[in-house]
């Protein structure tokens, strides 16, 4: 055998001159492993990867030729040339794509494919680490042999464990600068045992490498005899995949679409997130329970006699079976929980902080549902794994929170399927992901707490007042007449002979609410209880009025979402903020002006305008008695 038969560029040309059907193939059919690199800014990540991708050989081809090009148009040859563009290359692409997200890296040896997620090291990029991370089989963790254990080294490491990567390499980078010291090595790999240990951690490999100089890449290194593990290249060419790992599992398939071609077919498409299925298996349909068996397994390809974790495919079943995109399709004998309440670790990915109460949508699976976050039951000081108080959320900062959703998901503990743990959140109002969570574990109060029917129910409360019920939501900022209109419109109803309450942000606050202040957090736990006290009220079949400043949006429409169709009325109270400056009935414009109070709406604290209310007052033109006439106008007109 020449060299040149060891070449794969060269062993795959052979192949697909002699057979292109062949040569694809067995190019499919190699498994693929996702991996990423983490470590801080100077590990020497690029050059890493620049040598997995120039040793492999398999870079894409015509990078390579271009590089080759220009390497000779400035005059120079050899390889070492071509890998120093190579790395010069990959590095000047991730600063381009640092505010984008992550790089993926594609290349191949004749064993297997891989793709690698390039992450940045900054920690202000946690968010794409995580991004990379969770899809990945295996974690290659870098450190500088020179310097050892770094804070972003344990940031990464806490991250990837959390994000239940299991295959974690340990790669010792820079040995050549330390003189190939098995000493140094080791000394590092104690000092990393022990912070792995402390994060649960269970295992990970360690190996000493010199990107730059190829050492324990592809081969073993004759710089480090001591060294008897395996080089990086032949670990990731035998690491176990994350599908392998998902078979062993019981049968979960997370159901992506409904496949209905005409009136004979009814098929329910997804990957199997876990387990292995066979026609005539009995399966359950979660949330609802319900129960049949598998009648065939399709694909492309033709119907299946099993299919496994990984695969993607569509079911058929024996009956007529309820079923739609977001449930999750499972073993009838050992199905997951089901559950609206759960405690779970969020990675808070976002420059605005995390705002309890706030309803945030929440994906998971297949599956999107409304949820809301409580105030953190502790965060984690990545650096020192201490817990601290928090109440908030901040860019990056990780922590344990109650998450309630609008309806019971079918879920597992992230530790044992990732598929049916992870979740992100996403804010309503921007679309944008704002964090990444995982579930730990259901509260067993969403599961002993159930609804209580009443006999006397709302209907009921309603017939006997004789009016419909409705909660009109005056919104506006401080002094803009919010209260004044409210409280006339009141004093008409009732002397029609109306049953209603009016709820004013100042009285509020002195009772229920008396524990709340002004922050964006504080305002939105303001707004969600006077939003539920408010619903009930319209169970008891009054009509209700509040007069909160209501700033956000994202509340006002969760109050709006509470009420049924055409029994919530947004009264946007417009009157500018220099009038409602200029009338400063309680004197709080002119604190608010000189610094003497903080978090003032309009002045130093954010008010969003309706974008559709039902109705719009303007104290400007109307006198408030007008105002109030046309509001009862509205409110009777329903
Ligand atoms: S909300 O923003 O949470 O809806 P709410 O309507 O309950 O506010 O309370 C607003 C009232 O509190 C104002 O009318 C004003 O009298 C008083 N107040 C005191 N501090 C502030 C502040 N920082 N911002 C706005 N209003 C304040």
């Amino acid at each position: 055998m020449t060299a040149q038969d060891k070449d794969p560029v060269y062993i795959a040309d052979q192949l697909i001159a002699e057979d292109i059907e062949a040569y694809l193939h067995k190019h499919q059919h190699k498994t693929m492993l996702r991996f990423i690199t983490c470590g801080s800014v100077d590990d020497g990540k690029s050059t890493l990867i620049g040598r997995l991708l120039y040793d492999s050989k398999m870079i894409f081809e015509d990078q390579l030729a271009s590089l080759e090009k220009d390497s000779k148009s400035v005059g120079t040859q050899g390889g070492e040339i071509d890998f120093a563009l190579l790395v010069d290359g990959l590095a000047a692409e991730r600063e381009q794509g640092i505010t984008i997200d992550v790089a993926y890296r594609f290349f191949a040896t004749d064993k297997r494919k891989f793709i690698v997620a390039d992450t940045p090291g900054h920690e202000q990029y946690t968010r794409n680490m995580v991004t990379g991370a969770s899809t990945a089989d295996l974690a290659v963790i870098l450190i500088d042999a020179r310097q050892g254990v770094l804070t972003q080294t344990r940031r990464h490491s806490y991250l990837v464990n959390l994000l239940g990567i299991r295959n974690i390499v340990l790669a010792v980078n820079k040995m050549d600068l330390v003189g190939y010291s098995a000493e140094r090595f080791y000394e590092i790999v104690k000092d990393y045992s022990h912070f792995a240990k402390q994060i649960g951690m269970d295992s990970f490999l360690p190996i000493p490498i010199s990107g730059l100089k190829g050492d324990n890449i592809v081969t073993r290194s004759a710089a480090m005899p001591w060294y008897q593990g395996p080089s990086l290249l032949a670990h990731l060419e035998e690491a176990e995949i994350n599908t392998s790992r998902m078979q062993d599992g019981a049968f979960r398939m997370p159901v992506q679409w409904v496949n209905r071609p005409n009136l004979d077919f009814r098929g329910f498409a997804g990957q199997i997130g876990s387990g292995v299925v066979r026609p005539g298996d009995a399966i359950r349909v979660l949330p609802s329970g319900r129960t049949t068996t598998v009648k065939s397994i399709v694909t492309y390809n033709g119907d299946l006699d099993v299919a496994v974790a990984g695969q993607s495919i569509t079911l058929t079943f024996a009956d007529e079976v309820d079923c739609s995109r977001g449930d999750v399709i499972v073993a009838a004998d050992e199905p997951c929980e089901v559950a609206d309440q759960f405690e779970a670790t969020l990675v808070w990915m976002a420059e605005a902080e995390m705002l309890p109460g706030r309803p945030y949508l929440l994906k998971i699976g297949t599956q999107t549902v409304t949820a809301t976050v409580t105030e953190p039951k502790y965060e984690v000081n990545v650096n020192t794994l201490e817990h601290t108080a928090s109440r908030t959320l901040a860019l990056n900062a990780i922590g344990v929170v109650n998450i309630s959703t609008d309806r019971p998901i079918p879920f597992e503990s992230y530790s044992v399927n990732p598929d049916l743990g992870g979740f992100i959140l996403i804010d309503r109002m921007t679309n944008a992901t704002v964090a990444a969570g995982m579930i730990h574990f259901a509260l067993r109060r969403s599961q002993n707490i159930h609804w209580q029917a009443v006999d006397v129910n709302r209907e009921a409360h309603a017939a006997l007042k004789t009016q419909k019920p409705a909660v009109v939501w005056f919104t506006g900022l401080s002094g803009s007449g919010k209260s004044t209109i409210a409280n006339l419109v009141e004093k008409k109803l009732h002397a029609m002979g109306k049953h209603t309450f009016l709820l004013d942000g100042d009285n509020v606050r002195h009772g229920l609410n008396r524990d709340l202040g002004f922050t964006d957090a504080d305002r939105v736990e303001n707004i969600r209880r006077v939003g539920e006290v408010a619903r009930l009220m319209t169970d008891a079949g009054l009509i209700v009025l509040t007069a909160f400043i209501s700033p956000f949006r994202s509340e006002r429409r969760m109050v709006r979402e509470l009420m049924a169709e055409g029994e919530f009325l947004e009264v946007y109270v417009d009157t500018p903020l220099e009038v409602a400056e200029s009338r400063d009935v309680k004197g709080l414009y002119k604190k608010a002006r000189s610094g003497q109070l903080k978090n003032f709406t309009g002045i130093d604290s954010p008010y969003e305008a309706p974008e559709s209310p039902e109705m719009v007052v303007n104290t400007v033109e109307l006198s408030a008695e007008d105002a109030a006439d046309r509001v009862v106008a509205a409110i009777l007109a329903r």
